[in-house]
């Protein structure tokens, strides 16, 4: 570990002692200390006390600009009052009761209103929609194999669960990777039916075609890859992608649980000017309550009419999570906030880019609607196996940096992005930039002590 990054652990470690003891004591009961894999890091994870509107608090009283806003859940930023007023009602009112209520409906309007589906089914987490999406869509062809893309995460189900994040020694030829089990425990079975991909690679695609005639049921991807930082499609691979599903009679399923909030107005199909067969939405739809939704035509979404498709769940469309959907999409998610955090995207891109240039950080700022990353590396990434190449360590110098100067940049993990939510101001943006300014000269620094070695130990 080199110098800068060891005083930047150092400074983080003196000023979170509370985290410290309580994460400690927290692995006693619970695996990593943490709820969720993703939330656990070295030295320790930050533990929250509270969060308004951009920014959190954590238990030893420090205060931060928050741009992980839970990895990208909360584009309408913590507490927005239309949230928690629609949510308060509800705790008065009865929360869930297993039986169908007006809200329901409301909520699908919404979302026909925005996406290209024509029906819409709920639930409470993207696992959950993608699981449903996948199952769909084997149903409608009766095909079972889902073509994945190298890289990509879709939540924690077997299929999903495949080709997350190999590692490069069993990741295979790039043009026809291997399918890589994401952990022990995934069903061996499923390494036949998920085959892989590379992003913003066609041909990859057409050879698995080839490969599988007539047995692959769908493409399932997110529309900008951004589990490795934020990897755009290059002009023509959604097009392409959306022919080569036509042509060989797969559906094409937009995994838009990010995208579908965040992007725009109209999600990724708008964006891009492409149209899938299905999408999946979960995160920013639900305000920081658990919600999710897939939907398509009403031909694939016959399928559950007609009770060849299972779908239930306890929790759906609890009223909590409708309450809080319906005042996202309509006091949140307005093209007046659109145009709002659009501005702030902007400010921080540009400010981003002006550091690194003035600075000789070997790095470049990609961005798209309310997300956007600093990527360490000399020239734009294409896939998962560029994203691999990046130095680590140097990231974590970025990350520690900013956070003991009050600036959550984005999530733990150089495979995320940064969020701007609606309740961010032009002063957090300033106050951001001028931390960043504060840290980059040490980055270039740094890049220039270790040489323009890329270890490429990404994976985690
Ligand atoms: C694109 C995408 N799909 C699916 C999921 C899974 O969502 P959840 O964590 O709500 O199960 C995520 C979560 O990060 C995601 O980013």
């Amino acid at each position: 570990m080199h110098d800068i990054l060891q005083k930047e652990i150092a400074l983080y470690e003196k000023r979170t002692p509370k985290s410290a003891e309580a994460h400690k004591k927290a692995q006693k009961r619970i695996p990593l200390g943490v709820a969720s894999n993703y939330r656990a890091y070295d030295p320790y994870p930050i533990f929250v006390a509270e969060g308004h509107g951009s920014k959190i608090k954590d238990i030893d009283g420090n205060e931060y600009i928050d741009h992980n806003l839970c990895f990208g859940t909360l584009m309408a930023g913590h507490g927005h009052p239309a949230v928690v007023k629609a949510v308060k009602l509800m705790a008065d009112s009865g929360t869930t009761f297993g039986m169908p209520h007006g809200m329901e409906l409301e909520l699908a309007e919404e979302i026909c209103a925005r996406y290209p589906v024509e029906m819409v089914r709920f639930g409470n987490s993207g696992t959950e929609a993608t699981m449903h999406a996948c199952r769909i869509a084997r149903a409608a062809t009766g095909r079972d194999k889902i073509l994945r893309f190298e890289g990509a995460y879709h939540g924690l189900h077997d299929t999903a669960l495949v080709s997350v994040k190999p590692k490069l020694e069993d990741a295979g030829d790039i043009h026809a990777p291997n399918s890589v089990p994401g952990g022990l425990g995934v069903i061996k079975s499923v390494l036949d039916n998920v085959t892989v991909a590379t992003f913003n690679d066609l041909g990859s695609v057409e050879n698995r075609f080839k490969q599988f005639p007539g047995q692959i049921a769908a493409i399932i991807l997110e529309p900008i890859l951004m589990n490795v930082g934020l990897c755009m499609p290059q002009p023509g691979f959604l097009e392409g992608l959306r022919a080569l599903s036509t042509k060989h009679g797969a559906l094409l399923i937009f995994d838009e649980v990010k995208t579908g909030a965040k992007l725009g107005w109209g999600g990724a199909s708008e964006y891009f000017g492409v149209k899938p067969d299905m999408i999946t939405l979960a995160k920013s739809i639900g305000g920081g309550v658990p919600l999710a939704a897939f939907g398509a035509s009403r031909e694939v979404m016959d399928l559950i009419v007609q009770h060849k498709v299972f779908h239930g769940g306890t929790y759906n469309t609890n009223r909590f999570a409708m309450a809080a959907g319906i005042a996202v999409f309509r006091e949140v998610l307005t093209r007046e906030n659109y145009a709002h955090v659009g501005k702030l995207g902007t400010k921080l891109t540009e400010g981003y880019r002006a550091i690194v240039k003035k600075n000789g950080v070997q790095a470049y700022v990609a961005s798209a609607g309310v997300n956007g990353a600093l990527m360490f590396y000399p020239q734009e990434i294409r896939n998962y196996r560029d994203w691999l190449k990046i130095d680590v360590d140097i990231w974590r110098q970025f990350w520690f940096g900013m956070v003991n100067r009050g600036v959550l940049a984005m999530p733990y993990w150089w495979d995320e992005q940064w969020t701007i939510s609606v309740q961010h101001t032009e002063a957090d943006i300033d106050k951001h930039l001028a931390v960043f300014e504060e840290v980059a000269p040490g980055l270039a620094k740094a890049q220039q002590e270790r040489g323009a070695q890329f270890v490429g130990a990404a994976g985690h």
